[in-house]
């Protein structure tokens, strides 16, 4: 252990919607792993705080008529009171707009100007005519420069994945009015990122974390590194130093808040907050998913090492959490509400806590199903760790009031340490399933124990054999309980009180599984787990399918309507018609000739069972001008005339025009 206090961090929610389980891969592994290193001695401080600027947090006020704080300061309620309810429990969770946030952004920012890692540049960047406004990343829509799929204003979400600086955004389309955006010129301040590639490749390989993180950054640190745009043109956020009308880049105070979080924490409790911001021997990890290992692992340290601070020890990043099999998305309905769909369900937070943790490896994706879920809470936890822990206890209180007054034999003893190391190798290492798998193969050795021992039937003969037995399981139970207290704190503080003590289980060192249980009466256990039934299972999915339905239907209905830009793209032109003659071999089709206003064309038009040549000729029509052209009937068609019903309705213009005039 080295000399310095350890701090845990967690990627910050932005604060423009609830919490879903997609979120809880960062704070719960965390949450794990900072309980775990507590109770294995560590000194840990766990900070973390809600993100409150950015475009979308903008957006989402304006769109129910509140401001940004008001919103954020809802959001973040919710936030610390999800991550309450998940037993997940921090020193601090701050605010990134709060006061310390912006002092100490404002304070790193004139640090990194000071340093000559800050620039101006006149850069092109959109602009809505209509709106009047500048429109940095989520205000706009467009192209992608680099693949042409559909882009946000900062990032090709749908296409390539890829960061997009100010201004790189093809086509845009204000978010706001729907009109076309404009191209301005405007000049804005870029971070040097470019001038820390020696020091990232040297950085990198040391950083600590999980492998996917520190290969993916060396891997982009090798490729290019852009400089990064650091301001935007709007009002919600810091306010860039000496500037009226720019707000620095929600990537820059999103980071920072770690450091003012750690600092609001530190006035709170008497520390000092530059034991773990300053220096050479920083021990920072931050944990994240892996849709951010670029802004923390590249961006975030370079900033740091920039400014003067100490550096993060390590980046631990989880995969992506999918539902059912589908890349989350709350659009097409892929989206299970911590609080509504999970929590208020009365479903405990301990079985989704392990589920997190245990179903896959933690940088591997992890998909949610109520199945799976249901399968493995009833298997694992209620079968194994719960059956084990209950007929122990049960047995225990039922044939010797208590906990037998005997030693447990050194083969348990060992097999107890043997595991704990196991486990304590796969903690240190982020290898989160692992760990949990080897607390769960404890229980099994357990079960098996007392399946092959069976004490129901020794007790018959041999009294003090069975108690032996029973000695042991409970030693066992022990060590349970205390290494699977991180992991479900709520049931295992339970199991601590059935197991006779009296007190706080986390007060207790993980080391104390070996160490004797103790004569003592029990008091007469109850199940501490109960089955996921089959019925809630189908509740649950149905809930998730009628989620789906319901966006694919409003999916439906939004592709069936059209922008005005979309309409702006079909030309409709009053069309007079010049000739009309039937086409041999269809009783349906005319062919007509239409003067568009100084230009004649040819098109095919199926009206004859209607009207009779001479009733049209002469005629002023609708006609939709770019169709892509068509031969039919072996005659070629360029154009549409429009008609209403089944009798076709020729729609004509109410009062004269000339042939030629748009229709709009
Ligand atoms: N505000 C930024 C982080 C700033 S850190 C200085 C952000 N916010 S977020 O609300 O989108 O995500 C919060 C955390 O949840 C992040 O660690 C993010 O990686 C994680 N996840 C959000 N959705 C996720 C999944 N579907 N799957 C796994 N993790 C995901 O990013
Ligand atoms: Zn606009």
């Amino acid at each position: 252990m080295s000399g310095k206090p350890l701090l845990v961090t967690c990627g910050l929610p932005y604060t423009n919607g609830p919490c879903h389980i997609g979120h809880l891969r960062t704070y719960v592994p965390a949450d794990f792993y900072v309980r775990y290193m507590r109770r294995s001695g560590e000194e840990v401080v766990f900070v973390c705080g809600s993100d409150n600027h950015g475009t979308p947090i903008v957006i989402s006020a304006e769109r129910e008529g509140s401001t940004p704080r008001e919103l954020s300061e809802r959001y973040h309620e919710h936030f610390y009171e999800t991550f309450r309810r998940m037993e997940v429990i921090f020193d601090r969770f701050g605010m990134t707009d709060d006061a310390m946030n912006r002092d100490t952004t404002r304070s790193i920012v004139e640090r990194l100007v000071d340093n000559g890692y800050v620039y101006s540049k006149t850069i092109s960047q959109s602009y809505c005519p209509e709106c009047e406004r500048f429109l940095p990343d989520r205000y706009v829509e467009g192209v992608c420069p680099h693949c042409g799929a559909v882009a946000r204003g900062d990032e090709c979400d749908q296409g390539c994945g890829q960061h997009l600086e100010p201004g790189e955004i093809k086509d845009a389309i204000c978010k706001i009015c729907g009109g076309k955006a404009e191209y301005r010129e405007q000049e804005h301040y870029f971070f040097k990122l470019s001038a820390f590639r020696d020091f990232l490749l040297d950085y990198l390989p040391t950083l600590g974390g999980t492998a996917t993180a520190r290969n993916y950054a060396l891997g982009w640190v090798k490729e290019l590194l852009h400089d990064w745009c650091i301001t935007r043109t709007m009002e919600w956020g810091v306010p860039f130093p000496g500037s009226d009308d720019l707000v620095v880049y929600v990537w820059v105070d999103a980071p920072i808040g770690y450091i003012s979080f750690t600092k609001e924490w530190a006035e709170s409790a008497g520390a000092d907050w530059k034991d773990y911001w300053c220096g050479d021997d920083t021990r920072v990890a931050h944990f994240i998913g892996g849709d951010i290992i670029y802004h923390h692992c590249i961006f975030w340290p370079a900033l740091l090492k920039g400014a003067g601070y100490g550096l993060p020890s390590a980046v631990v990043a989880s995969g992506m959490v999918t539902i059912e099999g589908k890349k989350f998305s709350k659009s097409r309905g892929y989206v299970v509400w911590t609080n509504d769909d999970y929590l208020d369900q009365g479903l405990p937070a301990d079985y989704l806590r392990y589920y997190l943790l245990s179903y896959t490896n933690h940088t591997k994706e992890l998909d949610f199903s109520w199945k799976v879920y249901a399968e493995r809470v009833n298997k694992e936890i209620v079968g194994t760790l719960g059956n084990f822990l209950y007929r122990t206890m049960y047995f225990a209180e039922k044939e010797f009031a208590g906990v037998p007054d005997r030693a447990p034999q050194p083969a348990i003893l060992e097999e107890i340490e043997r595991s704990l190391a196991g486990i304590d190798a796969a903690m240190r290492d982020y290898d989160f399933k692992n760990a949990v798998d080897s607390m769960m193969a404890l229980a099994s050795f357990g079960n098996a124990y007392i399946q092959n021992n069976a004490p129901w039937k020794l007790i018959k003969e041999d009294r003090a054999a069975a108690q032996q037995v029973i000695a042991d399981c409970l030693q066992i139970v022990k060590a349970l309980v205390l290494v699977f207290q991180p992991l479900m704190p709520d049931a295992m503080q339970r199991a601590w009180t059935m197991l006779g003590y009296g007190d706080d289980i986390a007060a207790h060192p993980i080391a104390e599984a070996t160490a004797p249980v103790g004569a003592r009466a029990l008091p007469k256990p109850s199940p501490l787990f109960a089955k996921i039934e089959e019925a809630q299972v189908n509740d649950l999915e149905k809930v998730l399918n009628k989620r789906v339905d319901a966006a694919n239907a409003a999916a439906a209905k939004k592709t069936s309507t059209v922008s005005i830009e979309e309409f702006g793209k079909l030309e409709i032109r009053v069309a007079r018609v010049v000739s009309a003659e039937p086409i041999k071999g269809s009783k349906k089709l005319y062919k007509l000739v239409v003067d568009l206003g100084g230009e004649k064309r040819q098109v095919v038009s199926g009206i004859a069972q209607f009207y009779s040549p001479g009733e049209l000729v002469g005629k002023d029509v609708a006609m939709i001008v770019n169709l892509a052209p068509a031969t039919i009937f072996g005659v070629e068609s360029r154009g549409m005339i429009l008609a209403a019903g089944d009798e076709a309705s020729l729609l004509v213009p109410l009062r004269p025009v000339r042939p030629g005039t748009p229709v709009r």
